[in-house]
């Protein structure tokens, strides 16, 4: 077993909000953060029209806050776009690119993605890159494969010293917001993937987080693989009770990994 040091547990709030109910979620995260202790560092990733109030909000708190997508391009005449310049001056220091909800459903190429967190980086925003496989693909037995296509086309763009900055999370789009997460051996396997290509094209060693239909029923037990970093929380994160939960059991897995290394 290897022994963990922290967990990085991320919110993406993805089209959800309303100024009134961020204020009392944000303000419950702040007050309980603490509590945690140091190794379990919290996030949110917000809407862009609520990037001003979670700086408001956590500016000088434990709580990082960040954003769900960044523009490929850092300005210009791109109507509706947002570029990573833009909420880098809101103190955002995170940005998720690749969700599979913008793969998908906004037909996002790798390479696309690969840009995008180019434009992340230059603007000192840390990309968290999801990767991942649709039932399908997981169903025709291509998950190693689709996973390994999708980092490379990052990996052939960035520097060295850039791939150390990421973040990867692994999110199977049929674990989203389905109930349904892979089991311990799925997990396993697709982890090594990213572990094995990350050392072997780029020697670096980067924190991978899961996310896909984490709850605080599910989150110890998640937590327990010492592979996984973190966790990227889609629904649960609404809710501070589900949030900090979750944060719980990662804080309790930790403590006992500590108990058992001692
Ligand atoms: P759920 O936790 O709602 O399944 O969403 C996961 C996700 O997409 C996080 O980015």
């Amino acid at each position: 077993m290897k022994k963990q040091q922290s967990k990085l547990l991320v919110g993406n709030w993805k089209m959800h909000g309303r100024l009134a109910s961020n204020a009392v979620l944000l303000h419950t995260l702040v007050q309980r953060a603490a509590t945690l202790g140091p190794q379990v560092q919290l996030a949110v990733c917000v809407p862009y029209p609520y990037l001003a109030q979670a700086q408001t909000s956590l500016e000088n708190t434990p709580i990082d806050y960040g954003v769900q997508d960044v523009s490929a391009y850092m300005h210009g005449a791109y109507t509706g776009e947002v570029s990573a310049p833009m909420v880098a001056e809101f103190g955002a220091t995170l940005a998720i690119v690749g969700h599979s909800e913008r793969r998908i459903f906004h037909s996002e190429s790798s390479e696309l993605v690969a840009v995008k967190a180019q434009r992340a980086l230059e603007a000192g925003i840390t990309p968290i890159i999801c990767v991942g496989e649709t039932l399908d693909e997981r169903r025709a037995g291509q998950t190693d494969n689709v996973v390994y296509t999708q980092l490379s086309a990052v990996l052939n763009v960035l520097e060295k010293a850039d791939v150390a900055r990421l973040i990867i999370a692994y999110e199977p789009f049929w674990a989203i917001g389905t109930g349904r997460i892979p089991t311990a051996q799925q997990m396993q396997k697709v982890y090594t993937v990213i572990r094995t290509q990350l050392m072997a094209e780029v020697n670096v060693h980067v924190p991978l987080l899961y996310g896909g239909s984490l709850k605080p029923s599910n989150a110890q037990e998640l937590f327990s693989q010492s592979e996984i970093d973190g966790a990227l929380i889609g629904a649960a994160s609404l809710s501070a009770i589900d949030f900090l939960a979750i944060a719980k059991a990662a804080s309790t897995v930790l403590s006992e990994n500590l108990d058992y290394f001692k």
